[in-house]
Parts: structure tokens; sequence; C-alpha cells
């Protein structure tokens, strides 16, 4: 089956969503997500948003935390560019209906702060943010009458000719079909990849379909080696993916050991608000130090009124597994949070393919570096949604090619489920143990090695067997463990996120990574 639109949106988190209201008054759009409308990252952002709110703050310091926390790595055009965008894109949130919490006194917008911000920048919702704003503009759309969703159908491949993007091939879960969609622009906002990992605070839907995707198309990635952990989810065998705010952190709280000690002085000047690579690693070596399986973070000093108010969904998600957060210290571990890098694009959100934008989790715009700080993706997300939607407004291409069906009269239904099921696992904890938040060459060559042969299994079960979501997802799942294995042991350096003990030390000249089809190897 054929569907045409002019402008098709993969993804329907923050980035899909803002994209989406800015070009509906002048094309027809589809948007196509994999779950429901809601279900993504960006529903579950805890802190915030970082912007220049604050009198006393400054785009300047604003530009300067970023390149710190991305260790050189940042492209200084994009950090400058979606700073001083910031404010806007926070006006355009409160106008599309988004509520922010309010001073008591004041009744100007309260900010918290986070771990390399050296201001309160932080506009939040309590700490839900992200619930706020995908609620907000999830109903925008649902009211807008020229954009059409179609939830529970996840993108296979992209559809390219003369590298041109021109729709994509997208299965219907439901009715375990291929669909062929064709459009003008395609924009790939499918989120991050932190799914590779065992231990994540993403949600199950964060398995990197957007870059293999991408990959596929003929699209570069770069700094994929760079994937951040958060240093504090919540450490309980029933907590799948719990996270627990920096903003904690920025109203107080201190990490501990399991003597009780406050520990963070010993690894950086600033203590238990540095940027969040270096908080890792030292929980890491904290861990390691004492043999223990996890560290603790507490805020029981501070008024517990207070705490209750400002982090009310944490402090029922901690009650029910047991823990008053205004009485006791949190367990906690780091985990899987972040893609830093992804397909690389300019400021308006073009790849290298035309008529293919990437934006939000997706995209490497050079915001980031070798480490994202904290409450700059979700403002990344809207900025680079919006200057996209600019761009397509001004080079939207008319020209139309018939486009092949998907064909699958070469393939029968597999019968069994256990190839997935295993391989999904293997590659989680192969990726966890061996390319984890401290690495070393010998870990990654053995990674490389046993990923190699779970890529082929899977590429040989995607020749003879029918499509389903567990095997799409799959699929791209262990094509980006891939990427990310070798672009890490392409680095020789540690830098940001990416650190190794083979090579403790930053290099001179510091170079994005770039991974295209003709980087990998052996394919
Ligand atoms: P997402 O919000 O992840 O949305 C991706 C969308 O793509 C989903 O709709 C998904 O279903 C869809 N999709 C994926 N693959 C396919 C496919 N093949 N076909 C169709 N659809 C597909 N950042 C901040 O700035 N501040 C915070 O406070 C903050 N807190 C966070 C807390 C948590 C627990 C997590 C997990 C992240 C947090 N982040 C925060 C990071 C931030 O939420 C994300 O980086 C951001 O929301 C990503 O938005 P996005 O639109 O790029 O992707
Ligand atoms: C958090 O609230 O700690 C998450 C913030 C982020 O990932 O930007």
């Amino acid at each position: 089956m054929l569907l045409k639109t002019d402008i098709l949106i993969i993804g329907s988190g923050a980035a899909g969503l803002t994209a989406a209201l800015e070009l509906a008054d002048k094309f027809n759009v589809l948007i196509i997500s994999k779950e429901t409308l809601v279900d993504s990252s960006t529903w579950y952002a805890q802190g915030g948003i970082a912007a220049v709110l604050a009198k006393e703050d400054s785009t300047e310091s604003h530009i300067k935390d970023t390149l710190i926390a991305g260790d050189g790595l940042c492209d200084e055009k994009a950090v400058r560019f979606c700073i001083e965008n910031g404010k806007s894109a926070i006006d355009w949130l409160v106008s599309s209906g988004v509520n922010f919490t309010k001073n008591d006194t004041t009744k100007d917008f309260h900010l918290t702060q986070e771990g390399g911000h050296s201001h309160r920048r932080i506009i939040h919702s309590a700490d839900a943010t992200g619930r706020e704003v995908s609620n907000s503009l999830a109903a925008q759309v649902l009211k807008n009458k020229k954009i059409q969703i179609l939830e529970n159908h996840l993108a296979v491949d992209l559809i390219v000719s003369e590298n041109k993007c021109r729709g994509a091939y997208v299965f219907n879960k439901s009715k375990e079909k291929v669909l062929t969609i064709s459009a003008g622009a395609s924009i790939l906002a499918t989120g991050g990849a932190s799914k590779v990992y065992l231990y994540t605070s993403n949600p199950d839907g964060a398995s990197g379909d957007g870059f293999a995707l991408a990959w596929r198309a003929g699209c570069i990635l770069s700094n994929m080696e760079f994937n951040q952990f958060h240093p504090t989810c919540l450490y309980h065998p029933e907590a799948k993916s719990f996270l627990i705010s920096e903003a904690l952190r920025g109203e107080g709280a201190k990490l501990k050991n399991y003597k009780g000690e406050e520990f963070m002085h010993k690894y950086d000047s600033r203590k238990d608000l540095a940027p969040r690579d270096i908080v890792s690693r030292s929980i890491d070596a904290e861990m390691k130090k004492t043999g223990n399986d996890n560290v603790f973070l507490d805020i029981s000093h501070k008024d517990s009124e207070e705490t209750k108010k400002a982090f009310p969904t944490i402090f029922k998600k901690c009650l029910e597994f047991g823990f008053d957060i205004t009485k006791e210290p949190i367990p906690v571990v780091p985990a899987a949070h972040y893609t830093c890098g992804g397909v690389k694009t300019d400021l308006d959100g073009k790849t290298n393919v035309q008529n293919l934008y990437a934006i939000g989790e997706t995209s490497c715009t050079g915001l980031h570096g070798a480490n994202r700080m904290a409450s700059n993706s979700l403002l990344e997300c809207v900025v680079f949604a919006k200057s996209s939607a600019e761009d397509i407004k001004s080079n939207f291409d008319t020209e139309e090619i018939k486009l092949v069906d998907w064909d699958d009269s070469k393939v029968i239904t597999a019968g069994e489920n256990i190839v997935i099921a295993h391989n999904w696992d293997a590659t989680r904890r192969l990726m966890w143990d061996y390319v984890g938040v401290v690495r070393n060459d010998s870990r990654l060559n053995m990674a490389k090695e046993n990923i190699k042969l779970i890529y082929d299994e899977v590429e040989n079960f995607y020749k003879n067997y029918e499509l389903t979501s567990d095997f799409i997802e799959l699929r791209n799942l262990v094509l980006v463990a891939r990427i990310i294995i070798e672009s890490a042991l392409d680095r020789k350096e540690s830098r940001g996120l990416h650190f190794t003990s083979d090579y403790p030390e930053l290099n001179n000249e510091s170079i994005p990574s770039i991974i295209s089809k003709k980087g990998l190897s052996e394919f």
C-alpha cells in the first residue's frame, strides 16, 4: 500500500512534535510513531530545560559551560546558535501550553541548577518536565487538521534514490504489513540508542532505529562513541529505568558511599555538580574501591516538605520501593542515558542525504561534543526542529518519482523468537560489560569480535524471515552497537564520556569522529 504526504516525520518526542506544529501551516504532515504519540524519552524527562532566563545569567556563560562540558569537541557555531535561540524556544513552549513551575513569592518561573551549569537556568515543571512538554505538544498536534498521525507504525528503512530521500518503508504493527510512504521531505526524530546497554534510564523504544536507518541510507554519523551514563538511577531489582534527577543535587543532595561519607570532593572541585561524565566515573571508581554495587544520594538533610513539593514524582516512586527520600539516602547507580553522537547535520538539521533531516537526540548538531550538559537536549530538540522546519519551507522539493513497493515474497514466517530474544540480551550485556563507563582496547576488541557474530546471525535472519517489530529493533540495535564499538576503538585518547585506560590523556587536536557505510570495517 502506498501513502503520500508532503512531510514525513518519524518519531513523536519533543523534536518530532515541534517540527510537525511548525510545518503544518504550509504542508500536509504525517507523523509516524512506533508506539503511542507520547511514548518517548521526552515524556520521561525530569529536570527541565536549560535556557538563559535569569537576570544574573548570560548567553556567554551558558555557552562557556556547554563548551567546558563538551570537553573540546563542541562545534561553537552550533552551541551559540542553540543557546541564542533558547529564550524564544521557551517562549514558544509557553505559548504552546506548557506549564512551567513558578516561584511562590515572585511568580517568575522557578529555575533550578544541574551539573556543569554555573547558574540557575533550568526551567521545569516540578520533576516531570517531559510529561508536561509531551502532553502539551501532543494536545496541539491532535487538534491540527493538517497533521495525520499513525501510531504503532515502525519505520523499517528510508527510501533513497540518487542520494535523495523519497520517504520510507513503514511496518504497521497491528496488521504486520509494510507500507510505502512517499514524502517530499523526511525528518528523523527517533531519539537515542541507550537501550543498547543492559541498564538504562531510557524507555524501551530507545533502540537507535534512526541511527541505523540513516546509516543504511548513506548518512554520515558522528561522535557515536560518546554514550552518556546518568550518574543516578534508582538501584533496586524491580525499579526498571527509574531516574533520580540531577536537580536533586542542584537543590543540595549529596553523593555518599557505603560508609556514609561524601566522596565527590576527592574527584572534582565542583563536587556533586561536576559534569556527568566526571560524576559517573567517580561513582564507578568509588564502587570499585569499596566493592559495592551502588552508592547513595542523600537529600534527607533538607526540609522534607520542600523536597516533597519540588520532587513529587521521585518522592512517590521511591516510596513505592520502600525508600522515604526525606528521611534516608537513596541507593543509586549510573545507567546509560543519552546518545551524544548521531546523524551529522548542519544548523538546519540537514543531513548529507538530500531532503532528509535529523533532529533531537538522533542528530549530531555539534552542540554536545564529547559530553552533553544536563538539560541541553530538550532545548536542542525545540531549536533545531524549528530551524529544520524553516529550511524545509524555503527548499521544499516537489519532484515525485514512482516508488517500488516492499517485497517480502522470498521470506517465510520465523515460527520462534529465540534468536531475537537471545541476541537482544547478548548485545546489551556485551555493551554493558565491554563498552561501558571505563573502556580499554582489549575489551573493545572482544566486543568487536562478538558483535560481528551477532550481526551476521541477525542479517542472515533478516534475509530469510518475515519482519516483526522486535526483530526490526534488534537489527537496528546490533548495527548501532557495532558503530559505537568501532567509533570507540578509533578514538585513541580519553575525552569527555569516552574514557579508556589505555589512552588516559587528551590528544592536542580535538577531532569529531565520523563513520559512514564506507568507514565500518569488514562489512
Ligand atoms: P524521543 O523523545 O526519544 O522520541 C523518539 C520518538 O521516535 C518516539 O516517539 C519513538 O516512538 C519514535 N521512534 C523511534 N524509532 C522509531 C521508528 N523506527 N519508527 C517510528 N517511530 C520511531 N533532557 C533534558 O533536556 N532535560 C531533562 O530533564 C531530561 N531528563 C531526562 C530523563 C530521562 C528519564 C530520560 C530518558 C531522558 C531525559 N532527557 C532530558 C533527555 C531527553 O529527554 C531526550 O534527549 C529528548 O527527549 C529526546 O527527544 P527526541 O524528540 O529526540 O526523541
Ligand atoms: C535529570 O533530570 O537529571 C536529567 C536531565 C537531563 O538528562 O538533561
